[in-house]
């Protein structure tokens, strides 16, 4: 009886050991791969902190991407990938055939949208745009669409021009003997060829990146300047972009260097952003008309007017996304892993041609749906932008026949500043290039106010002296504009 009893204990014990050394080894195996684990994830954060092989040493004179790819190979094949054409519904750019001459060698270009909508042509009547104007495509064609686009032949542009169309930061630094701003100064008042014969290079990493760190900057006086402004107007004194802004703000300054809408102000040329009151449309407008800048006199109605020029900093601001604080570069350079590295996406372009990683990262519907929300935003915008269109035709006509009829001055110079104005918010909307998507509502709002200015301009030159409905003359009591919420920008 004792056996039996005995046994179970004995046997007891036995697996009492076995326990003790499974345990043991266990643990031995389990810290085993926890160190194994840990060193990997050390490694893995090495790689992330210094994801890059110094093959050469990248300094503040370095303009040539080439040289840069070197050390960032995944950077700089993406990036030149922008030499790509590829359409979408409303973006995109479609890569046409042309002969290369003498004065122009380039054998493909993007599609004119002069010839896509002849209204462009009377609505720019008198201004070099209404000679040429094309889709934009991709950042590698920038220097050769500005040298050879035929507005070049129809008015000097100065040295103001290459900007926002090659990697100035070398170049104006040695022309400012060191200074930034000097040497931006200095090629603004050269006339474009000279300036053109200091720069070689389309936006390079020299311009968005500090060569020793890689971090994010601004190199762009004309946005340095305007986002100070900016801030000023919103009780934030002595803005210093490279300073003060955020990484996630930087994901998006860095395009706002050259996305906005901008002027060549006084002799000097000075590049100068509007942004002084703020960047709502109105406030810009109320810049412009105390500054007393117009950009040309119409050639149809003598109308002394203002172009927009791609103002997608501006628009994207009043929208949804930048609201919730996602940047220009979450859509338009979204990351990729490779290994443990997430590596951003040099390939700027439509985000509606890589849906899967620039939006589904965000959005859970599928690319079909996406898509779908997106051209639904885009076909309501284009649709309103055709009315808005036709009533300032509409508008110029008018003011054509009333000039021929010997309408009173004053009556037309009421309507030509409505021309003005209804110009302005149209093409605010028509050269931001998302087609409404980066601010939807606030893009059909802007339109609705050209259509009104369109208006008001017809009935201005009633005979009798336009009987309208207008903000001056709405009942009092009736509701009107809204003025802008103060708020901040992203
Ligand atoms: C939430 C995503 C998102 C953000 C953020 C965003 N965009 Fe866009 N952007 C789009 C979409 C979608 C289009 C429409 C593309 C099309 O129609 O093919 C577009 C169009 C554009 C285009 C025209 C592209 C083309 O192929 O014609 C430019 C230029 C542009 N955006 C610049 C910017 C800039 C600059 C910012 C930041 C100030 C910005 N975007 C912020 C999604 C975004
Ligand atoms: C503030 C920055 C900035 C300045 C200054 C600037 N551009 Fe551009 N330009 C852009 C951006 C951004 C685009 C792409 C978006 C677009 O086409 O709307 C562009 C597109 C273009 C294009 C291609 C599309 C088209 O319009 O046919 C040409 C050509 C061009 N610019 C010529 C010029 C000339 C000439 C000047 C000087 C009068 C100039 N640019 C000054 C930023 C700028
Ligand atoms: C140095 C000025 C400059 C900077 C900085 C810049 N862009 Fe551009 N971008 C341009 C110009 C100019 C064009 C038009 C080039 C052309 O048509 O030849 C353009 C074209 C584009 C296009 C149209 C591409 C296509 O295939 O149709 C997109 C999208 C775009 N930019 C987005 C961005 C985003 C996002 C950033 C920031 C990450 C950015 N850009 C930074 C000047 C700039
Ligand atoms: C128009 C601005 C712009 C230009 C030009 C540009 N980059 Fe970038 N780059 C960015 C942005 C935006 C990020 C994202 C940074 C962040 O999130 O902090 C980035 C990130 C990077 C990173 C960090 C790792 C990653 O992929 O996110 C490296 C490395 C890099 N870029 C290399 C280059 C190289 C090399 C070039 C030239 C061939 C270049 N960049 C040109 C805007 C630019
Ligand atoms: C970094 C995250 C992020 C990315 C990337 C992103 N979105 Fe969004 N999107 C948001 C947020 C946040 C909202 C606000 C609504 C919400 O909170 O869900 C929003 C709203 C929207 C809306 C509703 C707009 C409205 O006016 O109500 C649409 C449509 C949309 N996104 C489409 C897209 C598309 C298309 C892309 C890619 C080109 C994209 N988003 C990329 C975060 C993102």
């Amino acid at each position: 009886m004792t056996e039996p009893q005995k046994a179970p204990g004995k046997r007891r014990w036995l697996s009492g050991v076995r326990l003790v050394v499974a345990v043991a080894v266990a643990a031995a195996l389990a810290s085993a791969g926890v160190t194994a684990l840990l060193v990997n994830i050390m490694e893995r954060k090495q790689e992330a902190r210094n994801p890059f092989y110094r093959v050469v040493e990248l300094d503040d004179t370095i303009t040539d991407p080439a040289v840069w790819g070197k050390n960032f190979p995944l950077q700089y094949d993406s990036y030149k990938r922008t030499v790509d054409q590829q359409r979408t519904r409303y973006g995109g750019s479609e890569a046409v055939a042309r002969t290369p001459t003498k004065a122009d060698p380039r054998s493909v270009v993007a599609q004119s949208r002069l010839e896509e909508d002849p209204r462009l042509v009377t609505m720019w009547s008198g201004y070099a745009f209404a000679t040429d104007f094309r889709e934009e495509r991709g950042h590698a064609h920038m220097l050769e669409d500005q040298v050879f686009t035929e507005r070049q032949h129809v008015t000097a542009q100065p040295g103001t021009c290459i900007h926002c169309h090659g990697s100035v930061y070398v170049p104006y630094k040695k022309l400012g003997d060191g200074d930034l701003i000097k040497g931006f100064e200095k090629m603004n008042q050269l006339p474009f060829a000279e300036a053109r014969k200091l720069v070689d290079h389309p936006v390079s990493c020299i311009d968005c990146h500090d060569p020793t760190t890689m971090q994010l900057r601004v190199t762009r006086p004309g946005f340095i300047e305007g986002i100070a402004a900016l801030k000023a107007s919103q009780g934030v004194p002595d803005f210093k972009v490279n300073e003060h802004a955020t990484r996630q703000e930087m994901r998006t300054y860095v395009c706002g260097q050259c996305h906005v809408e901008y002027y060549f102000k006084g002799k000097q040329k000075r590049l100068t952003y509007p942004w002084a009151k703020g960047i709502h449309i109105e406030q810009i407008m109320a810049y412009y008309d105390e500054d007393g800048h117009t950009d040309w006199t119409h050639k149809l109605t003598g109308a002394k007017v203002l172009k927009a020029q791609h103002p997608e900093f501006e628009m994207y601001n009043q929208g949804i996304h930048a609201r919730s604080g996602v940047a220009c570069a979450d859509c338009h350079m979204p990351y990729q892993r490779e290994g443990a590295m997430k590596v951003s996406d040099h390939h700027v372009r439509s985000p509606l041609l890589n849906i899967n990683r620039a939006c589904q990262t965000c959005h859970k519907w599928s690319e079909a749906e996406l898509l779908s929300r997106a051209e639904a935003i885009q076909t309501r915008t284009f649709e309103t932008r055709n009315i808005a269109m036709d009533a300032l035709v509409d508008l110029i006509h008018d003011l054509q026949n009333a000039q021929k009829a010997g309408v009173s001055d004053e009556a037309l110079a009421k309507a030509r500043d409505y021309q003005k104005r209804a110009q302005f918010y149209l093409d605010f909307v028509e050269a931001e290039n998302s087609m409404g998507f980066h601010a939807d509502q606030e893009a059909v709002r802007i339109l609705g106010n050209s259509i009104n200015f369109s208006r008001l301009g017809q009935n201005a030159l009633r005979p009798e002296g336009g009987a309208s409905t207008s903000p001056d003359t709405r009942p009092q009591g009736a509701p009107g504009p809204v003025p802008p919420p103060a708020e901040g920008t992203r």
